[in-house]
């Protein structure tokens, strides 16, 4: 099982997938992968996402993970579709307690300093601040950092291709998420690749 650790920094951006057609998620993670981003996050918001996440599997190089984790339930299908690691916008005890007992690791969402202590209380410290834009921004992830030094964070909601060196230059920041690269399904693979390798380009802080 791969920790959260490795996936975080594995690259600087992990691209936020949104599936409709089955047919596009081996093209889209190819294309991705081929930029220079591995890890990606197949959210469950579509019928088609579960089966996505199986497809993308066979191609070399891809961490698969499941995003828009909503409930154990959810959670566990994600597990069985094959995902290595799970995200999910909020933290609920429920959850929190049904992914502390599982094999596959969760980056829950947090967006405020009490989200945060309950995350802390559930075991987790690798997390997703969500969402980064309107929840403060950077200046609200500073203070936030300040206080919950042990923690590290994957910024997602309204992060760009330029914004993000913004974010990544936080030493909180382990990398940042975001729906950007792609955006027409599989037409446009070119285009991905080159979104991907510019996103790949951009470095994290060591
Ligand atoms: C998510 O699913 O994590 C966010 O909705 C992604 O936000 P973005 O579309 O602003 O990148």
């Amino acid at each position: 099982m791969r920790d959260l650790d490795s996936i975080m920094t594995a690259a600087p951006v992990i691209p936020v997938l949104v599936i409709d057609r089955v047919e596009d998620a081996v093209p889209i993670a190819e294309a991705l992968v081929a930029g220079g981003l591995p890890v990606l996050e197949v959210t469950l918001r579509t019928p088609a996402a579960l089966d996505a996440i199986r497809a993308m599997k066979s191609v070399e190089g891809a961490i698969v993970g499941a995003g828009t984790v909503l409930t154990p339930e959810l959670f566990d299908a994600a597990v069985e579709a094959g995902s290595e690691f799970i995200v999910s916008p909020g933290i609920t005890e429920t959850l929190g307690r049904a992914a502390a007992a599982a094999h596959v690791p969760l980056l829950p969402g947090v967006s405020s300093a009490g989200d945060i202590m309950r995350a802390l209380e559930l075991g987790f410290t690798r997390l997703k601040f969500f969402p980064a834009m309107t929840s403060g921004g950077i200046p609200a992830l500073k203070s936030l950092s300040s206080v919950f030094g042990n923690v590290r964070f994957c910024p997602t909601g309204g992060i760009t291709l330029d914004n993000a060196p913004d974010w990544l230059a936080l030493p909180s920041v382990a990398c940042v998420g975001g729906t950007w690269l792609v955006q027409n399904g599989a037409s446009d693979a070119a285009a991905i690749t080159a979104r991907a390798a510019q996103a790949a380009a951009l470095r994290a802080p060591a």
